[in-house]
């Protein structure tokens, strides 16, 4: 049995021009301590593949098991963070942090959520900026704050929409390192989504890429032998990083519409 599992996951939306099939029967199965990466066009399906995840949206057809039981609803076992950082706009980054502690820890003292939001700060290097609020915190900041309120849920699996996507290259990049680094020591099961090929080749053990949509669907894991740590401006010296791109890049650019589930759109 796989950590998080989905099988045969359809989700369709109304709209004024009548029902729209976003998905199409997704199969995935994420094991427990892995980095696991979906890679897809913009407009294809993933922020919505993430949101039946998360619990936010129900499928139509389909099942998703975290550890073989059903997804009801949101919960803190599922730390999301999205694209465009959520954080609480009148609390400090500390604040922000504290109340992920607080809702996941409630039962420890005062001085132990201190520590443990202290120790989320920390990790993604922000203790310097711990009385800041939002504002005041650059883009690639505030995204480190959505990453330590993320991780500081102690969720089973960690889900990253585009995380970085919004940032300037160089910052994305330093960004990329530290959560490689986070990953390797805390081991968080995590499944990020990106645009970014090079992004999921760098961080992640298996990349499943998304068709694009309308009945988007994913095809089979794409394993990621390139050994750890990875170094960016090594990756593309890298022959398993060739065949990575390689396979995702034909993948992407392929025609699909013969393979997805055998039917016609
Ligand atoms: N609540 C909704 N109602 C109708 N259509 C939606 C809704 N949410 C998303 N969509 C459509 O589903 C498609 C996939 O959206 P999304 O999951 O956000 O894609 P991505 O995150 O890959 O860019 C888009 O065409 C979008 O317009
Ligand atoms: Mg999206």
């Amino acid at each position: 049995m796989s950590f998080l599992e989905l099988n045969n996951v359809t989700k369709r939306f109304s709209t004024p021009k009548g029902t729209r099939e976003v998905l199409r029967s997704v199969n995935l199965s994420v094991q427990e301590g892995e980095f696991a990466a979906i890679v897809g066009y913009s407009g294809s399906g993933k922020t919505t593949l993430l949101s039946l995840i998360a619990g936010l949206l129900r499928p139509d057809e389909g099942e998703i098991l975290l550890q073989g039981k059903p997804i009801n609803g949101p919960s803190p076992d599922r730390g999301i963070v999205f694209q465009n950082y959520s954080l609480l706009p009148w609390m400090t980054a500390y604040e922000n942090v504290h109340l992920a502690v607080a809702a996941t820890l409630p039962g420890k003292s005062a001085g132990q959520q201190r520590e443990q939001t202290e120790h989320y700060l920390r990790l993604v290097r922000l203790d310097h900026a711990a009385w800041k609020k939002p504002k005041e915190l650059s883009g690639g900041m505030r995204q480190r704050v959505a990453v330590a309120r993320g991780l500081a849920m102690r969720p089973k699996i960690l889900l990253l929409d585009e995380p970085f996507s919004a940032l300037d290259a160089l910052t994305r990049a330093s960004l990329q390192d530290e959560l490689a680094g986070i990953w390797e020591r805390e081991r968080t099961t995590v499944l990020m989504i990106t645009n970014d090929v090079d992004e999921a080749a760098l961080l992640a053990d298996r990349i499943y890429p998304l068709t694009p949509g309308p009945g988007a669907t994913l095809g089979a894991a794409i394993p990621v032998e390139i050994p750890r740590p990875r170094v960016k401006r090594e990756l593309s010296l890298s022959p398993a990083y060739q065949k990575v791109r390689k396979q995702l890049v034909e993948f992407l650019t392929g025609d699909h519409r013969a393979t997805v589930s055998g039917a016609s759109r």
